[in-house]
């Protein structure tokens, strides 16, 4: 990019995992960043040039963060792993719809150039996702409609929603249906932790030997995208000509076990694992079919899930170390200190 045009982008959720590194990836790309999140980033500092503090489920503050910016980046979601969406159905949908109406209003009203919106996987309909062997889910089979209640159903919407300020007032949208994101920087604890987090979290803080716990038979299955693939996968649609909804995922598709196994691998310990019927296990599987991303971009996610469970571990283990030292030295304090 040329140094004298440095258009602006806007990153909602910069305060979140992918927003993070999103806002790190578009200054290393050459563009002036402004992030905006209602928490600053919790696992170190922002590369951001301005970060606002703002609560996007009120339209004033849209306008404030939209204003004089090129490109829009919408990640800021009331979000987590299967666990909590499904745990709070009114919550997550009262304020998503309140950010995506919000954010797409004020954007429009800013004149940006552009919006891209992250949805997600979770709109895809529960009766293609039946099997652990799953028929990898291709775009257009999100309708007839059967999300994910709540978290699903309303990214499914503001999907619609892009479409129709494309269509009505000619706002340039993209829209990205993210399959499960993971690397460092992640949520690793507190409920909204996602499968791969969550084992590293449980396996680092394990004894050795010891044994984990894993929601469901473990025979569930998913595809999981790391972290440097899914920013760089974001930035090449949004630049892309393609206006209607794309898959953003791997298609290497893994049972719960096995990526509980990979983790179990990375860390060198000997641990064993043990099920639990009684906990959330959201669709019985899930891949994504990469036709049309290949077909657009001439690219797709690359990195494996054992080379990319790699460095997530090992910040993760850092991390529960880290808590762990403070808890030994100072019994109470780590857990005050969250
Ligand atoms: P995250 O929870 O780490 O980040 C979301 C950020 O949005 C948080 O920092 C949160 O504080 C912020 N936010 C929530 N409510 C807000 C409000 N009222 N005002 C301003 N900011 C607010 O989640 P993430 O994993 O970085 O996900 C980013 C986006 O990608 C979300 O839209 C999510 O739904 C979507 N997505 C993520 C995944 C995944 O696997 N991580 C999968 C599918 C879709
Ligand atoms: N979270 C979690 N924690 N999941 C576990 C655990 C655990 O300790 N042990 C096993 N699992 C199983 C879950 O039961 C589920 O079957 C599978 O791992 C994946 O769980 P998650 O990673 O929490 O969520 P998901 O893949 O069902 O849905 C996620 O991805 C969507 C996009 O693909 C969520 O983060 C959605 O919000 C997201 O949109």
């Amino acid at each position: 990019m040329s140094k004298a045009l440095k258009p602006w982008a806007l990153v909602t959720g910069a305060g979140g995992f992918i927003g993070h590194h999103l806002v790190s990836y578009l200054k290393m790309e050459g563009y002036r960043v402004r992030g905006v999140d209602i928490k600053r980033p919790e696992y170190g500092g922002t590369d951001a040039d301005e970060f606002m503090m703002l609560d996007l489920r009120e339209l004033k503050n849209c306008q404030i963060c939209t204003t004089g910016m090129d490109f829009v980046y919408h990640l800021a979601a009331d979000m987590g792993g299967i666990g909590y969406i499904t745990a709070s159905h009114a919550g997550i949908a009262h304020n998503n719809s309140l950010m995506n109406l919000y954010m797409l209003e004020a954007a429009r009203r800013s004149d940006v150039e552009r919006l891209l919106f992250s949805s997600s996987a979770c709109v895809y309909p529960h009766g293609l996702q039946t099997s652990p062997d799953v028929t990898p889910l291709r775009e257009e089979d999100a309708f007839p409609a059967e999300p994910e209640e709540g978290y699903g159903l309303e990214k499914l919407y503001a999907e619609k929603l892009c479409q129709y300020y494309t269509e009505d007032y000619g706002l340039c949208t993209r829209v990205v249906r993210f399959h499960n994101v993971y690397g460092p920087l992640g949520t690793y604890d507190g409920g909204r932790e996602k499968a791969p987090a969550a084992m590293c979290r449980k396996v680092s803080c394990a004894p050795n030997p010891g044994m984990i716990e894993v929601w469901g038979d473990g025979r569930q299955t998913r595809s999981f995208m790391y972290i440097d693939d899914c920013v760089e996968g974001i930035h090449r649609i949004m630049r892309s000509d393609y206006a209607k909804p794309l898959n953003l995922g791997t298609d290497e598709l893994v049972t719960v076990d096995e990526l509980a196994e990979i983790v179990i691998e990375t860390s060198e310990k000997k641990i064993t694992l043990v099920h639990d019927l009684s906990k959330p296990q959201g669709v019985r599987g899930r891949n994504s079919d990469n036709t049309r991303l290949r077909e657009v971009l001439q690219w797709e996610p690359r990195m494996t899930l054992r080379k990319g469970i790699v460095p997530t571990y090992n910040w993760i283990a850092a991390q529960t170390a880290a808590v762990a030292a403070v808890e030994k030295s100072m019994p109470g304090a780590a857990v005050a200190a969250e």
